[in-house]
């Protein structure tokens, strides 16, 4: 069975004396409880060292939001990978849209950070996603397919197993749009297809695919029950304890509820 997965893309928010409070609620609330479910937190990097810290002993872990594909060199104002595990990060999320529409992300830019990733032992979270002018045209599994080949060429099944891919539709990222149920299911389900294709069933099977784009407290549940989302990549609703931690324990709940009716 897959393992729930909620991470929260904090993006270019907040400071560390703020993302200290929040980390603090978010741990506040958690603390007691036994979770089933994997929770990440990626705050901005002058951020990160103190979440490593703040979150040593709890069911939290952290990431960052992008990184560099080499490890050192004349890369003015970017991260490596080993910056990142030198402070404790392990997952890192890649290919966010807004990274590839502002700063000139690609395929092949995400495959070579995978790759990277992976070598330096970072769990890396690859998001895919459509525009709008893709969905009403009918190209969303084919530009995501596309995304997908281009970000996992060279990659072994070993690795790809362990990938956690986000779908995050553009059009519902910090929109208050969020997909349906359906819609996110329906393309999660083509995703998995996709990589059974690319690879086989059982690779297939390993990886955990999120939802992201407005995922908030009261649609978390229905869209986490659906059974090829295996978590989500949050924005907005993570910059808020209170609201983070409920779509945590929806996912909580859909865990257990998966456990009952097995
Ligand atoms: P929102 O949850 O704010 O729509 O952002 C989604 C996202 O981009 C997470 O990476």
């Amino acid at each position: 069975m897959r393992r729930q997965i909620i991470a929260g893309n904090w993006k270019m928010n907040g400071t560390i004396a703020s993302g200290s409070i929040l980390i603090e609620g978010i741990n506040g609330t958690l603390k007691e409880d036994e979770l089933s479910v994997d929770v990440v937190v990626c705050p901005p990097f002058t951020a990160l060292e103190r979440a490593v810290t703040m979150t040593r002993n709890t069911s939290i872990v952290v990431g960052a939001q992008t990184m560099d594909y080499h490890d050192a060199g004349a890369y003015t104002g970017e991260i490596s990978p080993l910056m990142l595990t030198e402070l404790g990060v392990r997952y890192v999320i890649l290919g966010h849209s807004e990274r590839r529409d502002y700063y000139g992300e690609t395929d092949a830019t995400v495959n070579e950070k995978i790759k990277r990733a992976f070598h330096h032992n970072l769990q890396p979270i690859v998001c895919v996603g459509e525009s709008l002018a893709q969905r009403e045209s009918n190209e969303t599994m084919t530009f995501i397919e596309s995304q997908l080949q281009g970000a996992l060429q060279h990659i072994p099944k070993e690795q790809v197993q362990q990938l956690i891919v986000a779908y995050e539709p553009i059009w519902a990222i910090g929109t208050g749009k969020t997909a349906t149920a359906e819609q996110a299911e329906e393309v999660c389900a083509g995703i998995r297809q996709y990589i059974s294709k690319l690879y086989d069933k059982a690779t297939a099977a390993d990886v955990r695919i999120q939802y992201g784009g407005s995922v908030k407290a009261e649609n978390a549940y229905e869209i986490l029950s659906q059974p090829n989302i295996d978590g989500a990549l949050v924005g907005g609703a993570s910059l808020v304890a209170d609201d983070f931690t409920s779509i945590i324990m929806s996912a909580q709940q859909v865990a257990t509820d998966m456990l009952h009716s097995n």
